[in-house]
C-alpha cells in the first residue's frame, strides 16, 4: 500500500513511518520541519518539504496518489492553543480541511487521523469513546471538529477513516519540551542533575494522575487501522491510571538514584484524573498494549541518554 504520512518527521509520525516501512509498504512524509528534524525520516521514505496549509499540499497527493494519507501533522500543545487559538484553528482546523479536501479531489481511499484521547476524555475513569468531551481547550475543540469534519467527509464523499484517540505517548525521539508529559521532562531533569517539580492537590497529593501508552505501541495500532477500524474513533491507550510521583519513583527504581522532586500547588488548566478505555482497541483493531511503563523506561535508560533536549 502507499501511504502518505503528514508530520512524518514528528515523535510519532516518525515512528508510524518506520513500521509502515518495515511492513512493506511504501511511504510517502510531508512535513514543514518548524519543530523537527529531516535526519528522523527513514530514508526510504520519499519526503516533501511542504506545510499542509499550502496549495503545494495537494500537488503533493497529485503527485503521489496514495492509498491512504495518515495525518500527524498537527498544533499539539494544550496552553499554546489556550494562548494563540487562532493559530490552532488554523493549523488543526483549517490545516486539517486542506487535507480532506486533497483526499476527496485526488481519491484518496481512507484516513488516519490521530487525535486526543485526553484531551477529548468525558467525565468519567476510565473514558469510553462515546462520552461527550470536556472541551477544556481551544486544542480539544479543534480536534473535536475534526472529527466531526470527518463525519461529514465520509457521509458526502465516502471517504472512509479512523480516528485514533491516544493517552500520553513517550518513548524514543520524544522532546521534553513542557508538551511532552512528565517522562521525558523527568529524565532529562536527571541528566542534567536537577531536581523535578511534582503539581499536587490537597485531595491529590501524589499529582494528577494519566495513562502512558508506549510510541511503538501507538505505530503498531496507526498499522492495524490500514484495513480495520472503519469510520471508527478509537482510544488507544494502557488503561491503566497512574500517579505523577509512581512515575518519578518508577524513574528513581529503573534510574538507581533517589532524584529531587519538589511539590508545587496545582497549575491552572490541570487535568486532574485521565485515563482511557481501550477496550474498543482490542474488539475492532485486535490491539493491545504490549510495552509496560517500566520496560518503557528501562529502554530509555539504555538509549543514549539525551541529545539536545530529546532522548534519541
Ligand atoms: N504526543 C502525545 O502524547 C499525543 C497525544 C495525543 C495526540 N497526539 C497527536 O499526535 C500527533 C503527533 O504528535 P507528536 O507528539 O508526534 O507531535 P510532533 O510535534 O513531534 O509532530 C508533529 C509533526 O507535524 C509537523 N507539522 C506541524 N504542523 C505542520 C504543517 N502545518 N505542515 C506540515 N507539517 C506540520 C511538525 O513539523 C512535526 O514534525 C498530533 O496530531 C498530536 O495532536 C499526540
Amino acid at each position: 500500500m502507499k501511504v502518505l504520512v503528514t508530520g512524518g518527521a514528528g515523535f510519532i509520525g516518525s515512528h508510524v513511518v518506520d513500521t509502515y516501512i518495515q511492513h512493506g509498504h511504501e511511504v510517502v512524509v510531508v512535513d514543514h520541519l518548524r519543530s523537527q528534524k529531516k535526519k528522523r525520516v527513514h530514508d526510504q521514505a520519499r519526503f516533501y518539504n511542504v506545510d499542509i496549509r499550502s496549495e503545494q499540499f495537494e500537488w503533493v497527493v497529485e503527485q503521489e496518489q496514495p492509498d491512504i494519507i495518515n495525518h500527524h501533522a498537527a498544533q499539539k500543545s494544550v496552553p499554546y492553543s489556550v494562548k494563540d487559538p487562532l493559530y490552532d484553528a488554523d493549523m488543526n482546523v483549517m490545516g486539517f480541511l486542506n487535507v480532506l479536501e486533497a483526499c476527496v479531489k485526488h481519491q484518496v481511499n481512507k484516513i488516519i487521523c490521530a487525535s486526543s484521547g485526553g484531551a477529548l476524555a468525558g467525565n468519567k475513569i476510565p473514558a469510553t469513546e462515546d462520552l461527550e468531551p470536556q472541551f477544556t481547550s481551544p486544542y480539544a475543540i479543534s480536534k473535536y471538529i475534526g472529527e466531526k469534519y470527518l463525519h461529514f467527509y465520509s457521509s458526502h464523499y465516502g471517504l472512509n477513516y479512523t480516528v485514533l484517540r491516544y493517552s500520553n505517548v513517550y518513548g524514543p525521539r520524544q522532546k521534553a519540551d513542557g508538551e511532552s508529559g512528565a517522562i521525558p521532562i523527568f529524565f532529562n531533569n536527571y541528566l542534567a542533575n536537577q531536581p523535578s517539580v511534582l503539581m499536587a492537590y490537597p485531595d491529590q497529593p501524589r499529582g494528577t494522575t494519566r495513562d502512558y501508552i508506549h510510541v511503538r505501541d501507538v505505530a503498531y495500532a496507526n498499522l492495524l487501522a490500514l484495513d480495520r477500524g472503519e469510520n471508527e474513533i478509537i482510544h488507544i491507550a494502557s488503561g491503566e491510571e497512574i500517579h505523577m510521583e509512581e512515575i518519578y519513583e518508577l524513574m528513581q527504581e529503573v534510574l538507581g538514584h533517589e532524584l529531587p522532586l519538589f511539590r508545587k500547588g496545582p497549575r491552572d488548566g490541570d487535568v486532574k484524573r485521565s485515563c482511557l478505555d481501550p477496550s474498543k482497541a482490542k474488539e475492532i483493531l485486535g490491539w493491545e498494549a504490549t510495552v509496560s511503563l517500566r520496560e518503557g523506561i528501562e529502554e530509555l535508560r539504555e538509549l543514549h541518554q539525551c541529545v539536545k533536549g530529546e532522548i534519541s
